[in-house]
């Protein structure tokens, strides 16, 4: 409902990021117009302005003046001036051309002058590009001062400043919240003692978000109070203080480690404007960056090998000059195998690199940060390698990348595979539910085996966008085994840290959270308390169905996450982050090392290590806002699918409800398109469901539509230019990432209709076979999907150390039986043989790990024995890729008869090997004998 002039308006709706407000503005700029062709009302445009000028005071640009001279255009009936004011604040707001146009704050477009002393220009007029940001000022004084504080805050600008900024006031807490909220281009936030706590604006929503952000004590119009809650929604903003009186206790105060510096009152201004610049500068700093630029620019010769360095050799050349022409010579001038001359060393950081490491465990909420340069493929095997010994147990997703499992297969882990929920009407699964883990640690601890337990490891978010509520997996596992490492793979969720919905699902959000709950003299309370309720000896039933709180005084946090920085940051291809916050890492640290020599390349590239620090430095600065409009995109093209009628005739997206089972969604929560859905709601599941759906990622069936997932994905990357992520039997994924605008969803809507348009001609034109051939081939990929196979277990010869009640196994065992040539065998997979040895035995064993693309995960590891389900899986796959399986000669087996027998008998002679292979297989095959 718009609301009229002087009403107070609702601003709940203020999750709109920045497309929302660029529609609202061209919502404006339409009635103005139908007013001034005489087909709309003035009093429209006043209703439609009263509402936008609530939002808009959170934002410098257009900014009080430019606001009052658009309401004086309408007062005076001028819908002509109107309309053309309007129309450029309009398209300064959507191109953003504010932040360097000092023209765009001008009211009268052709007479600077005259404008100049109405609106102080925003920008120093300088040819130099200066990076913009806005400060926020939240102050107790009358909004009638505001405008004189302004422009003495722009006095303070000098030609010598790196940035330049714009203040924006607010005169309460529920305000200061909002303007965190609502305006991505805020770099600090200055808060004097003295502000009230209540909104001017009526924002019920707001109210429960607040509340919902400090949880602790309940938000009050308190300085330090502010600070915290606004640390919660954008910890990347610089929080300034200015106190009235006691400056020292203030300072002294465990909270104020939220603020980056505390002032007292009467000090002075400059010193406040000389901060808050240096606290962009500490985040626009680059130290391996700037480095790279500065090696780059000097005239180096190199006796060292890489010939490409400086590009001679290229540019010189008649054959290869166009490569140099396409990349630029710059990218030769910054290629270096150099670890001296102002550049670092990846593999033993002590300079630029190692600020750069440090800077961006800054920014994700870590202690320790490695940059990794062979993707996030090598942080996972790095991780596993460092933190895992032969032997030890992982509770491990059996959906996880491969990475994972070739990790172990490298360390000599022994995998015990959970199983994720099975969605097998889209041939995927969704994440492995809680209890399903708690079961694996009860098991092994019946077994008295807990102690060989080391690390749960699991996908966060998956690849079709189940996020776990990673604190609450972490407290209860803590509980059951208070010292548990968790390796949390976010490859494809690192750009979660910059959005305050995602964050405290994502590893180092629910660390951080834990680690404040373990020093909150509540928490030992509520422990015992809940020691005190399950009495001595819990049954496992009893443990498995009450939401466990773990000892705070026992508890050793120890948080590892991966994340592929280039799939959903600004960093080139394969740049990677392991990010460590682990109260033990001292003791492993020198494992790391080790890592990081076994998996680095000798020769890191340069281009890369700079990418990453340059991905850091933009999320710190531009993230919140990139994220929002990631996901502000991908509601977009949510609503705009299913709200089709022609596109929702053939496809749909599926929403939370689909993709997570109601017993997973505690609060209730539906979907984000669901008509009773708001942002407390979704924030309300975010924080209390077993899973959640990243909105980010959809997945589009397109099953209904007669295609399956790799079809359609060739059809619109070979005959519409668009590139998506993975497929299924029966759907596709399409993700929308910080790079996406709202032209890319129009393109996609379009080709959604094209298609739609093409389907439906077709069966209206083609006769009753056409429409039947169509039922039949959706029926086939809707209805007649395989079921999936769980893991069975591995053969008794890799189990020699296991327990009775977990089926992990020695997985580097099995596979090195591979190597063993003669003690092998294929059987092809349309032979019955393989049908008599299901049902009379002896067991088949893979030798290898058979992985179809879809759906990625191992359907068959080394030493698994295969189960008639995995068969007609493989029976059933219509994919042409199956990483480790070759149709022609079938599937690759480890002999049972090499295997050792049973335990009680002797272990048998190694058979007759040749040379290498021998010296390869010879010492696994005794291990497992
Ligand atoms: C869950 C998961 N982890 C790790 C990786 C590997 O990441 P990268 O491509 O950066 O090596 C992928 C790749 O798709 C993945 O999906």
């Amino acid at each position: 409902m718009p609301s009229t002039p002087g009403q107070s308006a609702r601003i709940d709706q203020f999750f709109a990021g920045p497309g929302g407000r660029g529609d609202a503005w061209k919502n404006l700029v339409e009635l103005v117009e139908s007013w001034a062709r005489g087909s709309g009302s003035r009093a429209e445009v006043e209703a439609a302005l009263a509402e936008l000028a609530v939002t808009e005071g959170f934002h410098a640009y257009p900014g009080v003046q430019l606001m009052t001279a658009l309401r004086e255009r309408v007062a005076e009936d001028d819908a002509r001036g109107t309309a053309s004011l309007a129309r450029r604040m309009t398209r300064a707001v959507i191109t953003r051309s504010f932040r360097q146009n000092p023209t765009d704050w001008e009211a009268h477009e052709d007479d600077e002058a005259a404008a100049a002393d109405v609106l102080p220009p925003a920008l120093g007029r300088t040819d130099a590009h200066r990076p913009y940001f806005e400060v926020a000022i939240v102050t107790g004084a009358p909004a009638a001062r505001w405008p004189a504080l302004g422009a003495e805050w722009r006095r303070l600008r000098r030609p010598l400043d790196a940035f330049i900024y714009e203040p924006i006031f607010v005169g309460s807490f529920e305000d200061a919240f909002c303007a965190s909220v609502l305006n991505p281009d805020l770099a600090a936030v200055v808060i004097h003692e003295g502000f009230t706590f209540r909104s001017r604006h009526d924002a019920p929503i707001l109210r429960t978000l607040v509340e919902a952000m400090d949880e602790n004590e309940g938000a009050k119009a308190s300085a330090l109070s502010l600070a915290q809650v606004i640390k919660r929604v954008r910890p990347e903003l610089d929080l300034y203080l200015v106190a009235n009186g006691e400056v020292e206790d203030i300072a002294g105060d465990p909270k104020a480690t939220a603020l980056r510096r505390v002032f007292y009152a009467v000090e002075e201004l400059l010193e406040l404007h000389l901060a808050i610049l240096e606290g962009v500068q500490d985040r626009y700093d680059t130290p391996f960056f700037n480095n790279l630029k500065k090696y780059a620019q000097r005239p180096i010769g190199t006796f060292h090998a890489l010939p490409i360095a400086r590009g001679k050799s290229i540019f010189k050349s008649d054959w290869i000059r166009d490569m140099g022409e396409f990349y630029g010579p710059t990218l030769f001038l910054a290629e270096s195998s150099a670890t001296t001359g102002g550049l670092d060393s990846l593999l033993e950081p002590t300079g630029n690199i190692k600020k750069a490491q440090d800077m961006a465990a800054r920014a994700f909420g870590a202690d320790h940060v490695f940059f990794v340069t062979n993707g996030t493929s090598t942080s996972n095997k790095m991780a596993v390698q460092a933190l895992l010994a032969p032997g030890d147990i992982v509770i491990v997703d059996r959906n996880c990348h491969k990475s994972h499992h070739y990790g172990m297969v490298l360390a000599g882990a022994h995998p015990l595979y959970v199983e994720a929920f099975p969605m097998t009407e889209y041939s995927m699964y969704g994440a492995v539910p809680l209890r399903t883990i708690k079961q694996a640690l009860l098991s092994l601890k019946a077994d008295g085996r807990l102690d060989r337990a080391k690390m749960v490891d699991l996908t966060n978010c998956t690849f079709d966008g189940h996020i776990y509520n990673t604190r609450r997996v972490m407290e209860e596992c803590l509980a059951i085994k208070p010292d548990l490492i968790f390796l949390w793979d976010e490859a494809w969720f690192g750009f979660a840290r910059f959005s305050p919905f995602l964050r405290p699902r994502t590893a180092m959000g629910a660390a951080n959270d834990i680690e404040a709950w373990m020093h909150d003299p509540a928490s030992v309370a509520a422990f015992e308390k809940q020691e005190a309720e399950l009495g001595k000896d819990p049954s496992d039933d009893v443990l498995l169905k009450t939401r466990l709180i773990p000892d705070p005084r026992k508890i050793k946090l120890r948080v590892y996450q991966t994340n592929s920085t280039h799939k959903s940051m600004s960093a080139l291809r394969q740049g990677s982050m392991l990010l460590v916050k682990d109260v033990e890492f001292h003791t492993v640290e020198a494992q790391f090392r080790e890592a990081v020599f076994t998996h680095a390349s000798t020769s890191p590239n340069q281009q890369l290590i700079a990418s990453l620090d340059v991905a850091r430095r933009q999320m710190e600065l531009e993230g919140y806002g990139l994220v929002h409009n990631a996901i502000e995109i991908a509601l977009a093209i949510r609503q705009a699918v299913a709200a089709h009628p022609l596109i929702s005739k053939y496809f749909h997206i599926l929403g939370a409800d689909k993709m997570v089972p109601a017993a997973y969604r505690e609060s209730g929560f539906v979907d984000y398109l669901d008509p009773k859905s708001n942002w407390a709601a979704a924030l309300r599941s975010m924080k209390e469901d077993e899973f959640c759906l990243d909105p980010t990622r959809m997945t589009l069936v397109c099953g209904t539509a007669g295609f399956d997932g790799t079809q359609f994905k060739g059809i619109l990357a070979n005959t519409y230019n668009i590139q998506l992520n993975k497929t299924s039997r029966n759907s596709v994924l399409l993700q929308s990432n910080i790079n996406n605008t709202r032209s890319d969803v129009a393109h996609l809507i379009r080709v959604l209709v094209e298609i739609s348009n093409e389907i439906d001609q077709r069966l209206a034109q083609g006769g009753p076979n056409v429409r039947q051939g169509f039922e039949a081939r959706v029926k086939s990929l809707m209805t007649d999907v395989p079921d999936l196979p769980n893991f069975s277990h591995f053969h008794a010869a890799y189990r020699r150390e296991a327990g009775k009640r977990t089926n992990e196994g020695d997985i580097r065992a099995g596979f090195y039986a591979a190597y063993d040539a003669a003690g092998c065998e294929y059987i092809r997979l349309a032979d019955p043989e393989i049908d008599r040895r299901l049902k009379d035995g002896p067991d088949l064993v893979s030798a290898s790990f058979v992985i179809p693309y879809p759906p990625g995960f191992p359907i068959m590891v080394p030493g698994q024995v295969i189960t008639q389900e995995t068969i007609d899986f493989m029976r059933k796959l219509d994919v042409k890729e199956i990483h480790g399986y070759n149709a022609a000669q079938g599937l690759k087996l480890v002999r049972t008869d090499a295997l050792a027998e049973p335990a009680t008998s002797p272990p048998k002679p190694p058979r007759e090997r040749h040379g290498r292979e021998r010296a390869a297989a010879g010492h696994e095959r005794r291990r497992v004998a």
